[in-house]
C-alpha cells in the first residue's frame, strides 16, 4: 500500500484526477469506479477541468456507482445514481449507457446484488475504484465486520453512518434509508486498483486503522492492505494519527 500525504483536499483531487487521467490515455474505455459522499468532489471537479481543457479524451469512460441507497423512489435527488449522474457522468459529458450501477428500487434486492457483480465482472472489471472512508472505517457500505470476502448485498447502516449522512438530507436523520446494496469488500478489492481518499482530522482515526493497524474485519478499510496496487491519499489532517 502506497500512502501520499498531500497539503489538502484540492490537491488530493488534483493529483487522483491526474491519475485517472493517465488511465484513460492508456485505456480509453477505462472502467472507473466512483465514491459518492463529500471527500470525492475535487477528484470530479478537477477531472472535469481536464475535460473542458482538452487534456485528456473521456467520451469512452465507463463509470459505475460503489454503493446506493434501498427504497429511494427512482430519480430521488439524494439516490446514489442521481448523485453520480450529477457530479461525474453529465459534467464528464458521458452517455448514460456509460454508467451502471446497482439497482436499489428493485422487487428482489438479492437479485439485483447478484446481477450488479455479474455485470461488473461482464464489463471486464473495475479498472480504478476511488473509495472514501467512513468515520466507523467503512468503504462503500460496507460497515465494521463485514466479511472481507463479501459480495455485492444489501446492508443495514449504523446509526454512526446515518447520522454522518443526514447531512444531505436536511439533517432529518429519519430521512436517511436504513438499507443500502454496497460492493462487498470481496468486490472492491477485484478492482485492478483502489485509490482511498481521505481528507479532515474527523477520518485521522479510520485512516490510522485501516493503514497501520491489524487487517480486521473491524476496520472494513484495512482490506486495503491486502490489495496488490492500493493508494491512499490523505490530506495533512487526515493523516495526523500515523505514526
Ligand atoms: C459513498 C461511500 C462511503 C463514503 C464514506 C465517506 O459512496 O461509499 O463509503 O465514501 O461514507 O463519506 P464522506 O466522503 O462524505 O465523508
Amino acid at each position: 500500500m502506497e500512502v501520499v500525504i498531500v497539503p489538502d483536499a484540492r490537491a488530493g483531487g488534483e493529483l487522483i484526477a491526474a491519475a485517472i487521467a493517465s488511465l484513460v490515455r492508456r485505456k480509453r474505455d477505462a472502467l472507473l469506479g466512483v465514491a459518492t459522499g463529500s471527500t470525492p468532489l475535487p477528484v470530479y471537479e478537477a477531472l472535469a477541468a481536464k475535460v473542458r481543457a482538452g487534456a485528456v479524451d473521456v467520451s469512452r469512460v465507463r463509470v459505475c456507482q460503489l454503493d446506493e441507497y434501498v427504497g429511494l423512489p427512482a430519480g430521488h435527488p439524494e439516490s446514489y445514481r442521481a448523485t453520480v449522474l450529477r457530479q461525474v457522468v453529465e459534467p464528464l459529458g458521458l452517455p448514460a449507457d456509460q454508467f451502471m450501477g446497482p439497482d436499489g428500487s428493485a422487487e428482489d434486492v438479492q437479485a439485483a446484488c447478484e446481477a450488479y457483480d455479474k455485470a461488473l465482472a461482464g464489463a471486464g472489471g473495475v479498472d480504478l475504484q476511488l473509495l472514501g472512508i467512513g468515520t466507523d472505517g467503512h468503504i462503500g457500505f460496507n460497515e465494521p465486520c463485514s466479511s472481507l470476502a463479501s459480495r455485492t448485498r444489501i446492508k443495514t447502516l449504523t446509526e454512526q453512518t446515518r447520522a454522518d449522512n443526514a447531512r444531505f438530507f436536511g439533517d432529518d436523520i429519519e430521512q436517511v434509508p436504513q438499507h443500502v446494496i454496497t460492493q462487498g469488500i470481496g468486490t472492491i478489492l477485484n478492482a485492478r486498483h483502489l485509490v482511498l481518499l481521505a481528507t479532515g482530522e474527523g477520518k485521522a482515526d479510520a485512516v490510522a486503522a485501516a493503514v497501520e493497524g491489524p487487517v480486521a474485519a473491524l476496520v472494513p478499510a484495512s482490506a486495503l492492505q491486502l490489495h496488490p496496487h492500493a493508494t491512499v491519499v490523505v490530506d495533512e489532517a487526515a493523516a495526523s494519527g500515523l505514526k
